[in-house]
């Protein structure tokens, strides 16, 4: 499977939330990519409708991971919890590769990767309903002002996002960066059908949630983490 084909991007015709890196690989990234592709990554392809049951064979919860990066929070995750899914969508190559290698070396039979715009994977590929989480660990925060419009976490991707997701199913997003933490609840606030239970709008820190490339640098930095957990409705029928 040739992944560099698998992403055609045009930055003139829409905004992306994400620049395409370049960056060499590794001889370790390169194998596994040559290695492991065929048997663990997705191509990206328009009007289906995933779901755990057609990914993996089985009915366990999927959980998906925007922007893995390394992918090593994903491993960690998943090798942490074998009955549940786990599907990372990035378009870093080099990520892939890691991911890949760890796929193969930690054995994990519950992960699988997209190569491709998540906000197109999820229009065109996830079945409505069946998605049990998401996990966005330190989007691209998009500083300055005049690039504010091409954060990922933003209403209209909630909106689709929170479309995805079955009934008391999760959003759980972190980030260091204050000004996008405060716009990530504004966003939240606009779309009907989630809620936050944290009084405050962060929740406390989770427990099985490793600490990331990003949020070393971060930390390294002083910057505060903020974690947001938000919840999709239960609608009960009288
Ligand atoms: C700041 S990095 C964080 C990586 C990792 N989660 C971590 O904490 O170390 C954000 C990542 O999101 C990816 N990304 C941004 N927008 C994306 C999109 N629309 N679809 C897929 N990946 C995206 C970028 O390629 C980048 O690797």
């Amino acid at each position: 499977m040739n992944l560099d084909k698998n992403v055609v991007i045009d930055d003139k015709k829409s905004i992306r939330s994400f620049v395409l890196r370049g960056g060499r690989l590794t001889e370790l990234q390169k194998n596994a990519i040559e290695k492991y592709s065929d048997s663990y990554c997705i191509p990206f392809k328009t009007g289906l409708s995933l779901q755990s049951e057609s990914i993996f064979n089985n009915k366990n919860p999927l959980t998906i991971e925007i922007g893995f990066g390394m992918g090593v929070t994903t491993a960690s995750i998943a090798a942490l919890f074998p009955e549940i899914n786990y599907l990372g969508i990035e378009v870093f190559l080099s990520g892939v590769g890691k991911l890949l290698n760890e796929i193969h070396t930690q054995k994990l039979d519950n992960v699988r990767i997209i190569r491709f715009d998540a906000v197109e994977v999820l229009q065109e590929m996830i079945l409505d309903n069946s998605i049990a989480g998401f996990h966005i660990f330190f989007p691209d925060p998009w500083q300055k002002k005049k690039h504010n419009k091409r954060r990922l976490v933003k209403k209209e991707f909630i909106e689709l996002m929170q479309r995805k997701l079955v009934p008391g199913g999760y959003i759980y997003v972190v980030t260091d960066w204050t000004p996008y933490a405060e716009w990530i609840l504004e966003e939240f606030e606009k779309v009907d059908g989630l809620v936050n239970y944290a009084s405050n709008g962060y929740c406390d820190p989770v427990s099985w949630r490793p600490i990331t490339k990003f949020e070393q640098k971060g930390i390294a930095e002083n910057h505060t983490i903020y974690e947001i957990w938000i919840e999709k409705t239960i609608k009960i029928r009288k």
